[in-house]
């Protein structure tokens, strides 16, 4: 015959698995830094976006600061990354934005979402 403590024990183990899931799952829908660095590299961005100075182009702490507050920072991140916007490089010239290289929507999400955490 079990214990009650032994009851007790495993009754509170489930608890504590279900605890675990719960912290876990919104874990899995967060960002992926290093995939979304590992893109940006792939793409070179880093050539003109580096996380906090500024190159080419401006740093990715300041384009978060620009989108602070701002829900559609996401979108237009992700907009200026896969339609070739013309942009301003930081010596005057104008010059159509990199477009990424992936036809997959949520990489590029999640490196939208990791500029914008910046
Ligand atoms: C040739 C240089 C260059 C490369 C390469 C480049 N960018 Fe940019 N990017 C710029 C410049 C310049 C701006 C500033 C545009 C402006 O403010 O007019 C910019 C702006 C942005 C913005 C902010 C847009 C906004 O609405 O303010 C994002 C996001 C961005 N780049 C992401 C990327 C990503 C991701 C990559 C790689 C796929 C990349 N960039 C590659 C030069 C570059």
């Amino acid at each position: 015959m079990k214990s009650t403590l032994t009851v007790a024990t495993q009754l509170l183990s489930s608890c504590a698995a279900a605890l675990l899931l719960g912290v876990a799952a919104p874990a899995l829908a967060a960002i992926d830094a290093d995939a979304a660095q590992a893109l940006a590299k792939k793409n070179d961005c880093f050539k003109c976006h580096a996380v906090d100075k500024e190159k080419k182009g401006p740093s990715y702490k300041k384009i978060a600061a620009k989108y602070k507050g701002k829900p559609d920072g996401e979108e237009k991140a992700i907009k200026n990354m896969t339609t070739a916007s013309k942009v301003k490089l930081d010596d005057g010239t104008e010059d159509d934005h990199k477009v990424i290289n992936t036809k997959d929507q949520a990489a590029i999400k999640n490196l939208a979402q990791w500029i914008m955490s910046h």
